[in-house]
C-alpha cells in the first residue's frame, strides 16, 4: 500500500440517514469537492425521516452524487487512493447502500476500503476548517441522534466526558418543532421562528445543570408541551426563543466546564445543532471569556456531509490501515473510546 500522506486522495461516502453525500479530500483536510444531496423534501410530508424511503432515495442518488464529487474535484478516478464510508451508527437500510457501494468501488479500483464511525467523523469536521488546531480540545457533538462532550487529545485519541441520558439536543429541537407545528427539520425552523421571539419570555428548566457533564433534554420537551397546553395563546416565537435559550444555556455551560476540567486549549463544535447561530455566538463568547479558542466548523461541515467522512477515513487509514471487505453496516455503532 502507498504511504498515507498529504497527497493521499480519499473518496468519502455518507448515507447513514437522510443525506446522500460524497466528497474528495486530499491529505485528510484539503476538500476538493463535497456534494450533499438532501432528502429533506421527500421526508417533510411525513414530519421525519422514513427509513425505507431514505434507503430507496440513497439507491437512486448515490451513483450520480459520487460521479459529481469526482468531476467537481477534477481528479481522475485512477488518482483515488482509498474509499471511506460511514458504517454506523445510522439506519440499517440507508447504511447498507453506502457500504455496499463503497466496498464495490474499492474492490473494482483495487484500493483500500475504510470503515468510518459517523460520530468520529463529526469530531473531524472542526479540523477540516482549521487543521492548525491546538490540542487538547473539548468537542461538543450535538446532532439529531447524539449529544456528547468528547476530549480530543490528538486525531484518533479521544475520551467521552459526558453525554445525554435521554433525548439528543437535535431530537429535542425536532420534537418541539413538530409539536409547535413548525415542520421538519426542527432545528432550522425553531431558529428562524425564534428570531421574532423573546428568549427570556418563559423560564424553561435547565435540566441536570449541576449534575456533572451529562445532559437531559426529555424533561425540557415535556415542559414546553405542558406550558403551551396551559397557555394556548402564548406567542410561538416566544416559546421557540425560550426553548432555544434553555438548550443553548446548558450546552454552553457544560462545554465550558468540561474545558476547564481538562484544561483544554479550545472548544470545538460538531453535528447538525452546531449550525445554530445562537449556539455559535454563545459558545464563541464563552470561550473568549475563558481565554480559550472556539473552533466553529462552517455550517455545511456541521450537518451531515462526506468531507468529514473522507477526513476521518484518512486518519483511520493512517492509524489502523484498511478495513476488511466483509465489514458490514453497524446501526448501533458507538464512539470507540480508547482507554
Ligand atoms: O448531524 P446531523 O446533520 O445529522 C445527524 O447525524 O443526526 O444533525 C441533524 C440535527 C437535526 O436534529 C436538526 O434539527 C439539527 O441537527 N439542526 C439544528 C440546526 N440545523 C440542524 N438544530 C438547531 N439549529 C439549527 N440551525
Ligand atoms: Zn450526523
Amino acid at each position: 500500500m502507498k504511504p498515507i500522506d498529504e497527497n493521499t486522495v480519499v473518496l468519502g461516502i455518507e448515507t447513514s440517514c437522510d443525506e446522500t453525500a460524497a466528497a474528495i479530500v486530499l491529505g485528510g483536510s484539503d476538500i476538493a469537492s463535497s456534494v450533499v444531496s438532501s432528502q429533506i423534501e421527500l421526508h417533510a410530508a411525513f414530519g421525519g425521516v422514513v427509513p425505507e424511503v431514505a434507503s430507496r432515495a440513497h439507491l437512486d442518488l448515490l451513483n450520480p452524487v459520487v460521479a459529481r464529487a469526482i468531476v467537481e474535484a477534477g481528479v481522475e478516478e485512477s488518482r483515488i487512493d482509498a474509499v471511506a464510508c460511514t458504517v454506523g451508527p445510522g439506519l440499517i437500510g440507508a447504511l447498507l447502500v453506502g457500504v455496499s457501494a463503497a466496498k464495490a468501488l474499492a474492490y473494482a479500483w483495487g484500493v483500500p476500503f475504510v470503515a468510518v464511525n459517523h460520530l468520529e467523523a463529526h469530531l473531524y469536521a472542526a479540523l477540516l476548517d482549521d487543521p492548525s488546531i491546538e490540542f487538547p480540545i473539548v468537542v461538543l457533538l450535538v446532532s439529531g441522534g447524539h449529544t456528547m462532550l468528547v476530549e480530543m487529545r490528538a486525531p484518533g485519541e479521544y475520551r467521552l466526558l459526558g453525554q445525554t441520558i435521554d433525548d439528543a439536543a437535535g431530537e429535542a429541537f425536532d420534537k418541539v418543532a413538530r409539536f409547535l407545528g413548525l415542520g421538519y427539520p426542527g432545528g432550522p425552523a425553531i431558529e428562524t421562528t425564534a428570531r421574532d421571539g423573546d428568549p427570556s419570555a418563559i423560564r424553561f428548566p435547565r435540566a441536570m445543570r449541576d449534575a456533572g457533564l451529562d445532559f437531559s433534554f426529555s424533561g425540557l420537551k415535556t415542559s414546553v408541551m405542558n406550558y403551551v397546553r396551559k397557555h394556548p395563546d402564548v406567542a410561538t416565537a416566544d416559546v421557540a426563543a425560550s426553548f432555544q435559550d434553555a438548550v443553548v444555556d446548558v450546552l454552553v455551560d457544560k462545554a465550558r466546564r468540561a474545558a476547564a476540567e481538562i484544561d483544554a486549549k479550545g472548544i470545538a463544535l460538531g453535528g447538525g445543532v452546531a449550525a445554530n447561530g445562537v449556539l455559535r455566538a454563545a459558545m464563541s463568547a464563552a470561550a473568549a471569556a475563558d481565554e480559550r479558542r472556539a473552533y466553529l466548523p462552517s455550517r455545511e461541515m456541521c450537518t451531515d456531509n462526506a468531507a468529514m467522512i473522507a477526513a476521518a477515513g484518512w486518519h483511520r487509514l493512517r492509524l489502523d490501515g484498511p478495513s476488511p471487505l466483509d465489514t458490514g453496516a453497524i446501526p448501533n455503532l458507538r464512539l470507540v473510546i480508547p482507554t
